[in-house]
């Protein structure tokens, strides 16, 4: 969703603004501007509706804007369509303020109408311009920018990331936040705001977050934060481990491809530090970040795992692997329903959280709702420093690196991997498993990462497979048991990056309904990879085949002979221990929906309406 830059420095702003939103650019966005103040006190805006380039064309056809401090929008429309108006940063009426912000404000119609009882004149349909036009208002009353800022804040209700420009003070930036991420960045050549570190990384890696209703003054050489009431803080730096070149393409066509590539490594570090080795002695599952925390489990009586989108599917595997392994109920829920749905919360709960970017607003919201209502939550998390994770009681990261590609890849896998780690450490402590499957899990948690290296030694095979597949305009995807949630995952990718419509079934529904809508041509994939179930997916392959469905199937090299007769089509996965045959399984679908929507030529890692952290309601 909207991305924020913000620079004060001894350099041109304007080229730091545009690399910074050129590295935003992920999340998604319809239009992109900037607003840089020069020395002698003007504000010059630019911006457009499109992609940067456009941008980029707009400002290289004019006079430059030059001056060393300035803010930087990429904007995902909510209020008011896509256009240049609509586009941030938005100026006051006298053109002396500026402002960019990620979120909703959701009383910017009432103040919007006092303010145009008051002669204020609007050029947008944005919330955001409320938050601009009412600053120049207070500010035009004590004639003290700091004092106009706390009045706005005071005044306005939702959720903000903000960076204010005033051309009184052209050497300064002012950073606000509440409910939507804001860090500052040091630098050799300045200071920063971004709204994602990926936005920095080629400058610093040396940062602070910002927490809700902080105030930041920003200069070339000193940033000042502030709390609620005005005193100032003493806020930590914390430095930034992902280096800039994981946040490059580094030679492949796009970011999906090397993130579904970087699995191997992404699986490694988040599953190496938190085992010990088996080699004479026996193996271990170890969390050191559960160390305080040994009776997790301690009059817990039902787990909910709640999250988004394929978030949520990890979380759906989860349920299965959870539920057989701790003897307890554990429930999946999508975080949007969450806290409208009733859960059945309190100490006895344990609430599990996952979240690649740690920003969704839907799971941030289940969150607070469960430590509310007085349960624990634990969070699953690939962002350090993100507000899910510092909000959560406890905080397992992922180590997947920086993730750019819309289409999650290698953050499902290390989810995945964690929680099913998380499950089998508890039910160890909670001594409900027998050592000999404990050591077997272990052993081959240690070799899960060259399984994965395996799978993606066959891209070729994904290439010219799928070359018969890309003209399809519905897929189903079936499958049982933790493959049926795997199903879910691959509809998804399929879904988000070729716009292919797709869903997903458990393979013993369809005889209930769905199986009318299988006819000649129709393609299923159907997943048969979980052992227990895999004879009865033949069946079900068996069903659908027999109504003219063409068949693309995924199995191991076990039954690769008793599916793989069944299926125009096979591809053929490592076997590992059952639990973990998910994190094998997803790769082939994940190159599946890749290589369609690289034949129907769609922008892949930036998909139609979509954003990489969804940070509205
Ligand atoms: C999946 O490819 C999507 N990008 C989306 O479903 C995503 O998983 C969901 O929005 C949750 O995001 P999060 O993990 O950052 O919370």
């Amino acid at each position: 969703m909207c991305g924020i830059i913000g620079f004060a420095g001894n350099t041109e702003a304007v080229p730091i603004l545009l690399d910074g939103l050129e590295r935003l650019e992920y999340r998604g966005y319809d239009s992109a501007g900037v607003a840089v103040a020069s020395p002698e006190g003007r504000l010059q805006v630019k911006k457009c509706k499109g992609r940067l380039g456009v941008l980029r064309e707009a400002l290289a056809a004019q006079k430059p804007l030059t001056g060393q401090v300035g803010i930087g929008h990429t904007r995902w429309a909510t209020h008011g369509e896509p256009n240049d108006v609509n586009a941030h940063p938005h100026v006051s009426q006298s053109g002396k303020l500026a402002v960019v912000h990620n979120g909703i404000i959701e009383n910017y119609l009432e103040i919007k109408q006092s303010l145009l009882h008051k002669g204020v004149v609007f050029a947008s349909d944005t919330d955001t311009e409320v938050i601009v036009q009412l600053l120049e208002y207070y500010y035009k009353k004590s004639s003290n920018l700091m004092d106009a800022v706390y009045e706005v804040l005071n005044r306005i209700k939702g959720a903000y990331a903000m960076g204010i420009l005033c051309s009184d003070f052209p050497e300064q930036l002012i950073a606000v936040r509440k409910d939507a991420p804001l860090l500052i960045g040091y630098g050799a050549d300045g200071n920063y705001i971004a709204s994602d570190v990926t936005a920095l990384l080629a400058h610093t890696r040396t940062v602070t977050y910002m927490e809700d209703d902080e105030v930041a003054v920003v200069t070339a050489d000193h940033v000042q934060i502030l709390g609620r009431d005005g005193c100032f803080l003493e806020k930590e730096k914390h430095q930034i481990q992902w280096d800039v070149s994981a946040a490059e393409k580094g030679g492949y066509a796009h970011f999906m491809l090397k993130e579904i590539m970087e699995q191997p490594e992404a699986i490694r570090k988040t599953v190496s530090p938190r085992t010990i080795q088996p080699r004479l002695a026996d193996g271990e599952i170890v969390f050191e970040e559960l160390e305080d925390e040994r009776d997790l489990m301690k009059g817990i009586s039902r787990i909910y795992l709640v999250a988004c989108g394929s978030a949520y599917h990890v979380g759906m595997i989860g349920k299965y692997a959870l539920e057989r392994l701790l003897g307890i109920p554990v429930e999946a829920c999508l975080a949007s329903e969450f806290r409208y749905s009733g859960p059945l919360l309190g100490e006895s709960a344990l609430v599990i959280v996952i979240s690649q970017s740690g920003e969704t607003l839907d799971s941030m919201a289940a969150l607070r709702e469960a430590k509310r209502r007085g349960s624990k939550v634990l969070s699953i998390v690939n962002v350090m420093g993100s507000s899910i994770a510092r909000e959560s009681d406890h905080v397992l990261y992922t180590w997947a690196g920086p993730e750019i590609a819309v289409a999650t890849t290698k953050a499902y896998t290390t989810q995945t991997v964690l929680l099913l780690m998380l499950g089998v450490y508890l039910a160890r402590r909670l001594d409900r498993i027998g050592n000999g499957e404990y050591q077997e899990i272990v052993r081959e948690l240690h070799g899960l990462h060259e399984r994965i290296g395996m799978v993606l030694k066959n891209l070729e095979l994904y290439q010219k497979t799928v070359a018969r597949y890309f003209n399809h305009d519905s897929v189903f995807y079936i499958g049982r048991n933790q493959d049926y949630a795997l199903g879910m995952e691959g509809s998804l990718k399929l879904k988000e990056i070729s716009y292919i419509h797709s869903e997903s079934y458990a393979a013993g529904e369809l005889k209930h309904g769905t199986i009318s809508l299988i006819e000649p041509g129709t393609l299923v994939v159907a997943l048969a990879a979980y052992e227990p179930l895999v004879e009865k997916m033949r069946s079900n392959i068996v069903e659908v085949r027999s109504r003219g469905a063409e068949v693309v199937a995924m199995t191991t090299e076990e039954t690769r002979d008793m599916i793989g007769s069944q299926a125009s089509e096979v591809f053929v996965i490592p076997k590992t221990h059952t639990l973990l045959q998910p994190v094998l399984g997803v790769v082939p679908l994940q190159l599946f929906a890749y290589y369609i929507a690289l034949n129907r030529g769609c922008d892949i890692d930036k998909p139609r309406n979509l954003a990489k952290s969804v940070t509205v309601e």
